[in-house]
């Protein structure tokens, strides 16, 4: 391979650009994770998570990638049998919906065109239908990394409530955690799934599960097999800062510098930084006469943004050529949306140059690759970046 010199644009919707901070924290010598010094390192991440999934309930943090953490909120609550509703809002929730019929539960799979979210009202419909509660969870894909849709779980807990409906309610918040704003308390989830490698800005190899006591308790009663994912003894080696079994040590490392990095930064700041971005590349794409995915404004994914290729024009040839000539990658379609969209990811470690200067990849993309589009989606991203400098509203952390 030639050396390219530069640093590489990682712009996939992740795993993301990880910070000097924090591989400069995972080079760390491995410690004896069973040693005297382990226990804080233990205890500031357990606490520090909880801040970020805004909740007062356990984390569980698995040496897994997200799919192990999909499998974990489900093994811990459910029973061979089981009725789930889950929603086909992309690739991702077709994915768990997958693991969830191999696992043994019987899931109902409400369609959508892969352009929104979750629909409240049809989840409200469908709960109250279920006189005899016969449905034991909802699985909603927080924000769905194939489309660019964000589903908003308020409105989605308020149809649970409206329904008077004893559902669990599970959250995939993979590319949504530490980039857009989550509640897993306010919002009464009971299970949130995340990842490392996304907002959290590390590489891949960790993953979450918020767990609320009635997931708890419901665990008890649970009796999918389990073993390597089971809460319980996870929960009870916690409470000492240390792990039934061995943790990926230098990733905790990672993750204590960038809990303190979203801290000293302010949740509300970051969350800010995403929704300022994505509406910066969505004014770019609108200039450039291309459509973005995501058809609900109100949902509109502030962690990255599915591009639409005219038809007759491969969105991975787009991909292709942005790579080999501006080595920067960007996020293919998947399933349904193969070589029809394009994926940027505007998430984690990011600023407003880092964007400028991936939509000038994009928009000198577009150009090589001829797909018809219009020039000025930098300037117009641009004048917006500017405008927002003009009145920063940022907050003290
Ligand atoms: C929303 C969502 N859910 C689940 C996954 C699967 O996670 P992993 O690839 O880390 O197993 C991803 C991966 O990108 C995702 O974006």
């Amino acid at each position: 391979m030639t050396y390219r010199s530069g640093r590489h644009f990682l712009q996939i919707p992740g795993p993301t650009n990880v910070p000097d901070r924090v591989l400069r924290a995972i080079d760390l010598p491995t410690m004896d994770h069973r040693g005297p010094d382990f226990a804080a390192l233990g205890h500031e991440v357990l606490d520090g998570l909880r801040t970020v999934f805004k909740t007062a309930q356990p984390v569980v943090i698995y040496p897994a990638s997200g799919t192990g953490a999909w499998e974990a909120a489900l093994v811990n609550t459910l029973s061979p049998g089981d009725r789930v509703l889950m929603f086909e809002t992309g690739h991702f929730a077709t994915l768990w919906n997958k693991m969830a019929t191999k696992l043994g539960l019987v899931t109902e799979f409400i369609p959508t065109d892969w352009r929104r979210g979750a629909d409240a009202a049809v989840l409200e419909a469908k709960l109250r239908e279920d006189k005899g509660h016969t449905i034991k969870a909802v699985c909603v894909v927080h924000n769905e990394t194939s489309t660019g849709a964000t589903s908003r779980i308020g409105l989605v807990r308020k149809a649970i409530d409206a329904a008077s409906h004893p559902a669990l309610l599970l959250v995939d918040t993979i590319s949504s955690l530490a980039s857009i704003d989550y509640r897993h308390d306010e919002w009464g989830v009971d299970v949130t799934v995340a990842g490392s490698q996304k907002g959290l800005m590390l590489p891949p190899g960790l993953s979450f599960n918020a767990v609320s006591e009635k997931a708890r308790k419901a665990s008890a009663a649970a009796k999918l097999p389990r073993s390597y994912w089971g809460w319980d003894e996870m929960l009870a080696a916690n409470k000492t800062g240390y792990f039934p079994y061995t943790p990926a040590t230098n990733l905790l490392y990672g993750l204590r510098e960038a809990l303190r990095m979203l801290q000293e930064e302010g949740l509300d700041n970051v969350f800010a930084r995403h929704d300022r971005h994505a509406e910066a590349t969505r004014r770019a794409v609108r200039a450039w006469g291309l459509e973005v995915l995501c058809a609900v404004p109100e949902e509109y994914s502030s962690s990255l943004t599915a591009v639409m290729t005219p038809p007759g024009h491969d969105a991975d040839h787009v991909r292709k050529v942005t790579l080999e000539a501006f080595d920067m990658s960007l996020g293919t379609g998947l399933g349904k949306v193969a070589g029809k969209v394009f994926r940027i990811g505007h998430l984690g470690d990011f600023n407003d140059l880092t964007l400028a200067g991936t939509l000038a990849g994009v928009e000198m993309g577009l150009g090589l690759a001829g797909v018809p589009h219009k020039k000025g989606g930098v300037q117009a991203a641009m004048d917006y970046l500017a405008e927002c400098a003009r009145k920063p509203a940022r907050k003290a952390a």
